[in-house]
């Protein structure tokens, strides 16, 4: 990919645009995208699977601003959405409802109804009750609904067991040998249409193999259930590719691309990938502001006015995530923890971490936040969410305010008639 955050003349950069001048007009913490890149990552997927029919269904749960959103529709993604919400934004940031796909273990009754009124073009179906239930609504409106089963291989995707999917512990999709038994049941059914199998085994995918082995699987179901008379159209083979934090060494998108291809290319199905990390991830960064350096006792800290409600990925996962200071580069450094103001000690963006040595008011900038980060912020310990900025070029706009103190009440009241 192009260099979306380069150094120029010492400073780092957005695209063209130096990050003190974002900070200027937007304050801290921020997030900033850069269009070019999400561009060039769609592109450099879309082209991955050109030597099929395929659609990219953009996991909007990665980044979901509808900035970013609807700079991706433009080019023809379609979207996987996961929630009412999801689905709400989806349509908001102009996407074609007939290019998304649900999935999802828990899809309430009007987020069902929702999704068949929008006319979506598939249901990844993560239970035999969810499909009874589907099924029940569709009939109440009088439509047909395209579904899918997710079915889950029991394959180990080798990343972190919070965001493993496909092993056979784990509350998602349907056990791969009780696929044949599901689908005879939908094909029972009067308002759903089965339409394709689908399959995520999880995120941060580096190494090809559990990927090609569990598309393996999915190959001999697929074969089966044609036999059994299964008109199986769509495949969908998840998203999960992952990107670099630190050292990964990921296979390429067209590695990734040239591996499902060989897989699973020659079936005839039309294909679908449900890619988030790989396209926002590296296309955004956090930068946040020091506030404060304290020593206790062997331990420096660097405290900053971004904070685990802003990125909650290190504290979650134990994620590394890049750090280096925006300003020229420094020489000397130490070891640090990088911290926010939050009233936990699990509130850091860093720890242990080789540092140039930061001052009051220097920014930083955290690297490969475009993905996973403003979406799961909060606003715990009353703090506003921060800002978000897109990028293109040498122009940028706050695509999101950050949150006002009356952001934080919304909705609330101090009851009336009560006591
Ligand atoms: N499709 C389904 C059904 C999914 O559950 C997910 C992610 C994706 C696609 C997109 O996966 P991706 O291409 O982004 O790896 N918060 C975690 C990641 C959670 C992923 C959940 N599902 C993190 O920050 O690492």
């Amino acid at each position: 990919m192009s260099e979306a955050f380069p150094r120029r003349d010492g400073r780092l950069h957005a695209e063209n645009v130096p990050i003190e001048q974002i900070v200027e007009a937007a304050g801290t913490p921020v997030f900033i995208y850069s269009a070019s890149e999400l561009d060039a990552r769609y592109d450099a997927l879309d082209a991955a699977f050109s030597a099929v029919p395929h659609t990219l269904c953009y996991a909007i749960k990665a980044n979901m601003n509808l900035a970013v959103v609807n700079r991706l529709v433009t080019r023809g993604c379609g979207i996987d959405v996961t929630s009412g919400g999801e689905l709400f934004r989806a349509q908001l940031a102009g996407g074609d409802p007939s290019q998304f796909v649900y999935s999802g273990v828990g899809k309430t009754d009007a987020e069902i109804d929702h999704a068949l009124d929008a006319g979506i073009r598939m249901f990844n179906i993560e239970s035999r009750e969810e499909l009874r239930v589907i099924d029940a609504r569709a009939a109440e409106r009088g439509v047909v609904a395209p579904v899918s089963f997710r079915v889950n291989p029991d394959v180990d995707p080798q990343t972190h067991p919070y965001i493993s999917t496909g092993l056979s512990n784990s509350k998602f999709g349907i056990p791969i040998a009780e696929a044949v038994d599901a689908y005879a049941e939908a094909k029972a059914l009067e308002h759903v249409h089965v339409v394709g199998v689908s399959c995520h085994i999880g995120s941060q995918i580096v190494n090809l193999d559990p990927i090609v082995d569990a598309l393996q699987r999915v190959r001999s179901l697929v074969t089966e259930l044609r036999d059994a008379g299964h008109s199986i159209e769509l495949l969908d083979v998840g998203g999960g590719l992952g990107i670099v934090y630190d050292r990964e060494q990921p296979p390429s998108a067209a590695e990734y691309g040239a591996a499902v291809i060989s897989s699973v290319g020659d079936l005839g199905c039309h294909l679908i990938a449900e890619p988030g990390r790989w396209i926002a991830g590296n296309s955004g960064i956090f930068v946040t502001r020091v506030l404060y350096g304290k020593d206790n006792g062997d331990k420096h800290f660097t405290v900053v006015d971004g904070a685990m409600t802003d990125l909650i990925r290190p504290t979650l996962y134990q994620a590394y995530q890049r750090i280096e200071p925006v300003g020229p580069p420094r020489e000397n450094t130490r070891v640090v923890d990088v911290v926010g103001p939050v009233c936990e000690s699990a509130d850091f963006l860093a720890q242990q971490r080789e540092l140039p040595i930061l001052e009051r008011d220097d920014l930083i900038a955290v690297h490969s936040a475009g993905a996973y980060g403003f979406v799961m912020s909060s606003n715990y310990n009353g703090r506003c969410r921060a800002a978000e900025v897109l990028v293109e070029g040498d122009q940028f706009e706050i695509v999101r305010a950050r949150d006002r103190f009356e952001d934080l009440i919304r909705g609330e009241s101090i009851p009336e008639g009560l006591g």
